[in-house]
């Protein structure tokens, strides 16, 4: 493909729903930490010219020494991560940015370079997915998103919770066609250019309600198009203790799923 390809591996997340203590990335799974599981995936990716990690402030040291046992032979770092995902990528952004003063690859924020933003929280990826994320965006794509479709049937909302007979009921409205609808995962892809300057606007903007739910959204504020590639359920977001057990089943049997 002959691209230079970055990533940004979120990690700067507490994990709060998982319950455990100390950051999610850093919570076992088959025998490793999620971090240590992302950060091994993306050891064959061709191209891969450099990988920022983002790591709560206070675990900077555990989470590099993390990276140096994984024995990485690609370019990484960590840096601190912010208070909302949106300002933990924006920050892994900027330090991706250094990457090619080291290694006279094309910088990060170029229309050449390939910019994935991927959770660590989805520890299972396969890397098959990061290959078609980025063969996607090299193949012109601004915006590339892998999405699973959706397993249950979705219902809006259609008005305020009340409570009767000790039950709590909500009102419920429209059905959109499932078929039209997709759950989407990461390694979100980016031409260079168009995630920095997403940002970089998304950073200008009112970050209230914690900000962007994920980086596509923000390049598709700037009018750009998105496209989807197929996702895998291997790269659900390791969320709440059931997905762990589920994880950890999904690791001890790489052939199923
Ligand atoms: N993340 C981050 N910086 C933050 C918040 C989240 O880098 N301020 C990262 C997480 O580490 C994770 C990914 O974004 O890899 C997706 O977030 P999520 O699954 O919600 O993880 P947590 O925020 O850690 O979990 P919770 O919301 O349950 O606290
Ligand atoms: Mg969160």
């Amino acid at each position: 493909m002959g691209r230079s390809i970055y990533c940004v591996v979120t990690a700067a997340g507490s994990g709060t729903r998982l319950g455990n203590p100390g950051p999610k990335a850093l919570v076992e799974l088959a025998g490793e930490c999620l971090l240590h599981h992302a950060l091994r995936t993306l050891e064959p990716l061709e191209g891969l010219a450099g990988v920022v990690i983002t790591a709560p402030r206070d675990y900077l040291e555990t989470f590099t020494q993390v990276a140096q046992d994984a024995s990485l032979s690609y370019p990484w770092k960590v840096v601190a991560g912010g208070s909302t995902r949106q300002n933990s990528v924006y920050l892994g952004l900027q330090g991706l940015l250094s990457f090619d003063r080291d290694t006279g690859q094309v910088a990060a924020d170029d229309r050449e370079a390939i910019v994935l933003i991927h959770d660590a929280a989805r520890a299972l990826t396969p890397l098959e997915q990061f290959q078609r994320v980025c063969r996607a965006v090299a193949s012109g794509c601004p915006a590339v998103v892998p999405a699973t479709k959706l397993v249950d049937t979705v219902r809006e909302v259609a008005g305020e919770s009340f409570t009767r007979q000790e039950v709590a009921i909500t009102p419920a409205g429209f059905t959109p066609d499932r078929s039209r609808l997709r759950c989407v995962q990461t390694p979100q892809g980016f031409a260079g250019n168009v995630i920095f300057a997403a940002h970089q606007q998304g950073r200008e903007k009112d970050q209230a309600e914690g900000g962007a739910l994920d980086d596509a959204m923000l390049v598709a504020s700037l009018g750009y198009p998105q496209y989807f590639v197929a996702g895998s359920r291997r790269a659900m977001k390791i969320t709440y203790p059931l997905d762990l057990q589920l994880a950890t089943w999904l690791a001890q049997n790489p052939n199923r799923e």
